[in-house]
């Protein structure tokens, strides 16, 4: 089990160990948070996988912060947490299958993570979805039913054979899986915000113990929400830079780096494009809302207008 590996990590640990082509989004810098040409702060736990399978590790688990550049809303927030598992089997344990190694894996995989489900939830709503990672095949998401929709809480799948042969492991096969835990933690709470986890009211602190869970979840306190303050709407009407770089993720992190936490959900609501100008219009309603107290409307006017103005210097798009 490790908890202390280093957050920044080297492009190849990030991208290349785990396959991920050159021309994948998450190597852009519009997903991925880069300190250096060649360093990022990771975007995943998978990207140690390689270098503890060549440290001859087996059957491990790593836990640790993770970096994404993102839209902004309930769930997702540009810094959370990861847990990634990966065991390996070796040939006589495949062996002892007449299952093809790779179905055995991916059934092993399967039920252990149903079972881990279970154990966590209790009965909860849970579906398999195919999907793509470029380190595992077959490749899934585990997605479970919360506040009415399906929340993706982890993606797995078969390791490719590449990266076992890259340490050595000829002969082996192995899973991984990647946890996004304040996903979980919200299911097993019912916590319905992403930034509760970042306050410092002891109205949320004060509700969780450490070790609280060991007798298994489902039957624990679920989180009881204090009123929540009212939400402040702001919308934003601009139109996009002719040769458009715009991207939703470079207007949410001018949202986010002017109104930090105060900010709920960014989300587009209105998009035409002029046909006679070929211009197009973007409208996005921005959610102002604190955690942990009401805001004036003197201070959300102020952080509108920042968030205006660094539209216009950093985004080059003209406001409506
Ligand atoms: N690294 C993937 C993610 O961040 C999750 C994952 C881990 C998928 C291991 C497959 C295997 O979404």
């Amino acid at each position: 089990m490790f908890d202390d590996l280093h957050p920044i990590v080297s492009t190849h640990e990030n991208f290349d160990s785990v396959l991920v082509p050159q021309d994948h989004v998450s190597r852009s810098k519009n997903d991925t948070y880069y300190v250096t040409e060649d360093t990022v702060l990771r975007c995943h736990t998978s990207a140690h996988q390689l270098s503890l399978l060549k440290q001859g590790e087996k059957k491990f688990l790593v836990t640790g912060d993770v970096y994404r550049r993102d839209t902004i809303d309930a769930t997702h927030f540009p810094v959370f947490h990861q847990m990634e598992g990966v065991r390996v089997f070796t040939k006589c344990e495949l062996s002892s299958t007449e299952l093809a190694p790779q179905d055995f894996v991916s059934q092993e995989l399967k039920s252990m993570l149903e079972g881990l489900a279970k154990h966590l939830f209790g009965e909860v709503e849970l579906r398999w979805v195919d999907a793509y990672f470029p380190f595992t095949d077959p490749s899934y998401e585990l997605e479970i039913f919360f506040n009415g929709e399906w929340l993706e809480v982890l993606g797995c799948g078969v390791m490719q054979k590449q990266i076992l042969n890259g340490a050595s492991l000829v002969d082996e096969e192995a899973w991984a899986f990647g946890l996004g835990l304040e996903r979980l933690a919200m299911v097993l709470f019912d916590i319905p915000d992403i930034r509760l986890f970042w306050t410092n009211d002891e109205r949320f602190s004060k509700q969780f113990k450490a070790g609280m869970f060991r007798s298994g979840g489902h039957n624990m306190q679920k989180f009881k929400s204090y009123s929540k303050y009212p939400p402040c709407y702001k919308d934003v009407s601009f139109w996009l830079p002719n040769v458009s770089k715009f991207t939703e993720n470079d207007l949410c992190e001018i949202v986010r780096s002017t109104a930090g936490n105060l900010v709920e959900e960014v989300k587009l609501i209105d998009e035409f494009h002029n046909p006679k100008t070929n211009q197009v219009s973007n409208c996005y309603r921005i959610t102002y809302r604190s955690m942990d107290r009401s805001l004036t409307d003197e201070e959300i006017n102020t952080l509108q207008d920042c968030v205006r103005e660094a539209l216009v210097t950093s985004l080059g798009v003209t406001l409506r």
